[in-house]
């Protein structure tokens, strides 16, 4: 076969010099036709769309012909010609095909329509699906909105440790990391495991969080980003948790807590306006096909500011939809964590918006934030998305180093691992705010995807690591 550089379909359907001869490279979606003339859709991941080669089956060896199947991945030279039936501008007319790759029967994607559940099972295959090369482009598109979003304002992009000996958010959540031989613990009087001589000679775990670190950074660089994976052993079945995410957690010294939110605000507006200007015909795609609303959620949300107030007004809220007869399955009171379905009636059914949920009682926050002179609530923030719930979590933090310390003596959290941190607080402490986007929460938001498991490649959630 002739050797022509290969040209991506993505450009391939782009172009309109009609009768050059180009090569592209992929895998056969679908062949159809009769006994004269096949048409083949061939995909390469450059784009959802498929170009169309057509075979004049004449002009072939009739064995590499029984190799063109879904699957099968194929180099074609061919003339560029302008199309019109395959529903794109260009189509391909063959001249020397070569089987890359054969693809026998067993191939699970023959058909379409399978089930998002079915190609969960086969999460080494479903890229090659439209619905998933759709969210994985998505996905890649969203990640440099990020680091765009931060670079443009003048954030540096911090690294903070993934192995962490401490518990950021308190929660107990962690996943250890150790060398010992688990079946031969040494243990101490009291029955507690030694660890002096594991790999760290201490106990140390996946991180659930970059934060405090990133505070670290903050107080020295002013304003920091991190984006990097974040472990939490919750034993949570939902479409809504992963034991492995992605976080983005912005850190910014002087800022306080409306800052912050005005932060959080342009910033989840700025990846949805770059999904819209720059995955169209994915989001285009997904809305067809999962979600007719998706487009139109996606621009309300550009349009309208994001509802604004303290946990205790939506208390009320909620309890003014209680009796009026609405049902919760969990029950509403001040004090109470909220649950995603409540998130979801303020922001779904009340508001119809954003919602950021402020001023949250000490008790269900972490030990990091700022107290509130009610000495009953801190200047939490979490901002509340339509389907989704909960999609930002973050704070002003405790700048003050007494009151830090005390908060800390309340939860028994052990001193002796917060040297470091509390280091911030003594060497010329600064006000400072912060918060955490789940990166697979905003991909639900924009794909407009049901299950997270469905928007990172391959999700680990309770009793699964397969792949
Ligand atoms: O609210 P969280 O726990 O906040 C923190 O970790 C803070 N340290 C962040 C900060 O202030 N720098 O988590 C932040 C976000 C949540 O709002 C949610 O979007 C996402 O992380 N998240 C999860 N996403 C998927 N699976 C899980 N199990 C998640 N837990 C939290
Ligand atoms: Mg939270």
């Amino acid at each position: 076969m002739e050797k022509i550089g290969r040209t991506k379909i993505v450009d391939v359907l782009k172009r309109e010099d009609f009768g050059t001869i180009v090569n592209v490279k992929g895998w056969v979606r679908t062949r159809r036709g009769s006994k004269q003339v096949n048409f083949i859709a061939l995909n390469d991941g450059s784009t959802i769309n498929n170009v169309q080669v057509v075979v004049d089956l004449a002009n072939f060896d009739e064995d590499m012909l029984k190799d063109i199947t879904t699957g099968a991945c194929l180099s074609v030279n061919g003339e560029l010609t302008e199309s019109v039936g395959s529903g794109q501008k260009a189509e391909i007319q063959a001249r020397e095909i070569e089987i890359l790759g054969a693809c026998d029967n067993t191939y699970p994607l023959q058909k379409k329509g399978h089930t998002l559940e079915f190609l969960r099972e086969i999460a080494h295959l479903r890229p090659r699906t439209n619905t998933f090369g759709a969210v994985f482009r998505i996905r890649h598109n969203m990640a440099m909105a990020i680091h765009t979003f931060f670079h443009q304002k003048g954030f540096v992009y911090f690294h903070t440790p993934i192995i962490t000996a401490s518990d950021c958010e308190g929660a107990g959540q962690m996943f250890q990391v150790t060398t010992k031989n688990l079946y031969d613990l040494k243990r101490d009087e009291a029955g507690s495991i030694i660890y002096d001589d594991d790999f760290f000679g201490k106990q140390a775990s996946l991180t659930v969080s970059g934060q405090l670190e990133g505070e670290l950074a903050a107080t020295a660089l002013g304003a920091i980003y991190t984006f990097g994976p974040t472990f939490r052993a919750e034993n949570s079945n939902t479409p809504r948790h992963l034991a492995e995410f992605w976080m983005i957690e912005p850190e910014v010294a002087f800022n306080d807590i409306t800052d912050n939110m005005d932060l959080a605000e342009e910033f989840i507006k700025f990846c949805v306006q770059w999904a819209l200007d720059n995955c169209a015909d994915d989001v285009k795609f997904l809305n067809d096909m999962f979600d007719k609303g998706l487009i139109e959620r996606l621009q309300s949300i550009l349009k309208e500011s994001f509802v604004r107030l303290a946990y205790t007004e939506g208390i009320k809220v909620l309890e003014e939809a209680v009796a009026k007869g609405h049902k919760f399955e969990f029950p509403v009171y001040w004090g109470v964590d909220l649950a995603s379905e409540h998130e979801r009636y303020l922001v779904e059914e009340h508001f119809k918006r954003p919602v950021i949920l402020t001023d949250y009682p000490k008790e269900i926050k972490a030990f990091y934030m700022k107290q509130n002179e009610d000495g009953k609530t801190v200047r939490a923030m979490d901002v509340l998305f339509p389907k989704i719930g909960e999609i930002i979590g973050g704070s002003e933090r405790e700048a003050d180093y007494d009151k830090l310390i005390n908060r800390i003596n309340e939860m028994h959290i052990p001193m002796k691992d917060m040297w470091w941190y509390l280091d911030t607080r003594r060497f010329g402490t600064c006000p400072h705010s912060g918060f955490g986007l789940g990166f697979e929460r905003l991909l639900l938001f924009v794909t407009g995807m049901a299950n997270i498991r469905d928007v990172i490649p391959f999700p680990r959630t309770p009793r699964n690591a397969e792949f």
